[in-house]
């Protein structure tokens, strides 16, 4: 059977990484059939539109996506790319894995996933200034949106993660000490939810503050973390830190019947189009892409040869500390599969 999957290759490094990916995926024996479709600058070029029509209808119809970075065009009447494939798929779930991969680095027993809430929170866009006075912008504010449904989903995708892929524990991270009611209610939902998981997975809960120091002193603590957009947003770079750089995170937007894969980095435009572009985070992606699709012997085979070409660092790029191109590295990584 083939995979049906829309392919976006993106703008600046996009192509040249996503094109890794695609080979990678198609030696790793992954039978997917491309839809190759436009987004960002590319898309704003041939259809004046960021995001147009026939790319988000090739999702509809695929319900699964690989994603080079994009550019969002500054300047009026362009809506944002991500906020909008966000909102037009409902991908509530984004999951950020940090592995220690490369050694030498500060940490080298980094192995945890955040799972954060990706369409409420203080992210919700309900903001608005207060006059006082003369003064139009007297005071701002910023409502954080918890809804019951919001937070049991999103609890439930992370524990249903942790068993599925074997894992020990679910840290669940919140303000509620200050936040009594948001954050509390996210927490008294969590609670609720691991409850149906016990004694298939352990639960622990951590206030964010304190989660960040211990991510710090002590990463190899840590499993699958779940959280709400703010936090999460914060705190899966600082993890992604912890193993060097956003470079080698992926990232996965999951909805209830879609999901779009891609590198957490941006476009690069500083060494776009050389050929020198790291692609292992955007190949990471096409990981959890196959793990999504039912295919985890193709996504482990993968990990395996990316993880020992990085390990040792005879064929990677200069961002790792190597001379090779984006795709010498990819064929040493297909090499070893
Ligand atoms: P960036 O992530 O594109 O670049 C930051 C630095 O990291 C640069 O020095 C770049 O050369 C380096 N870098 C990034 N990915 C790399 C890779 N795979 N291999 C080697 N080096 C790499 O962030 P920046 O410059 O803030 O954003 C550039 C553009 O990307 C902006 O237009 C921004 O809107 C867009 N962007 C898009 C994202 C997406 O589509 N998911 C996410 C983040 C930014």
């Amino acid at each position: 059977m083939t995979l049906p999957a829309t392919l976006i290759p993106g703008d600046g490094i996009g192509p040249e990484i996503t094109d890794a990916a695609v080979r990678l995926l198609d030696a790793a024996g992954a039978r997917i059939e491309w839809d190759r479709q436009l987004a960002g600058m590319a898309a704003v070029a041939a259809h004046n539109d960021p995001i147009p029509e026939q790319t988000l209808a090739s999702i509809r119809r695929t319900r699964i996506a690989l994603k080079g970075p994009l550019e969002t065009p500054v300047g009026k009447g362009f809506r944002s790319i991500n906020v909008a494939l966000r909102r037009e798929f409902d991908l509530y779930a984004n999951v950020r894995p940090a592995k220690s991969i490369l050694r030498g680095l500060r940490y080298d027993n980094v192995d945890l996933i955040i799972v954060r809430e990706n369409t409420e929170g203080l992210y919700s866009g309900i903001e608005n200034y207060v006059r006082i006075g003369e003064d139009e912008h007297a005071a701002a504010q910023s409502m954080a949106v918890v809804t019951r449904v919001g937070a049991e989903r999103i609890h439930r995708y992370a524990f249903d993660l942790a068993v599925r892929l074997g894992r020990r524990k679910v840290t669940l991270v919140h303000k509620a000490n200050i936040l009594k009611f948001s954050q509390g209610l996210f927490l008294e939902v969590g609670r609720a939810i691991a409850e149906e998981y016990a004694g298939k997975v352990a639960v622990e809960e951590r206030i964010v503050d304190a989660c960040a120091m211990d991510l710090v002193v002590r990463p190899e603590a840590f499993d699958v973390l779940v959280t709400t957009n703010l936090f999460g947003d914060i705190l899966s770079d600082l993890t992604s830190g912890l193993v060097g750089g956003l470079g080698l995170t992926p990232g996965a937007n999951v909805g209830r019947n879609t999901a779009i894969f891609e590198a957490v980095h941006g476009t690069a435009p500083d060494i776009a189009g050389q050929g020198v572009a790291n692609p292992t985070a955007v190949m990471l992606a096409a990981c959890q892409m196959m793990d999504h699709a039912g295919e985890p012997e193709v996504a482990a085979r993968m990990r395996t040869a990316i993880e020992e070409t990085l390990r040792e660092r005879k064929a990677v790029t200069r961002d790792v500390g190597g001379t090779a191109t984006t795709a010498a590295y990819a064929n040493a990584v297909i090499a070893r599969l």
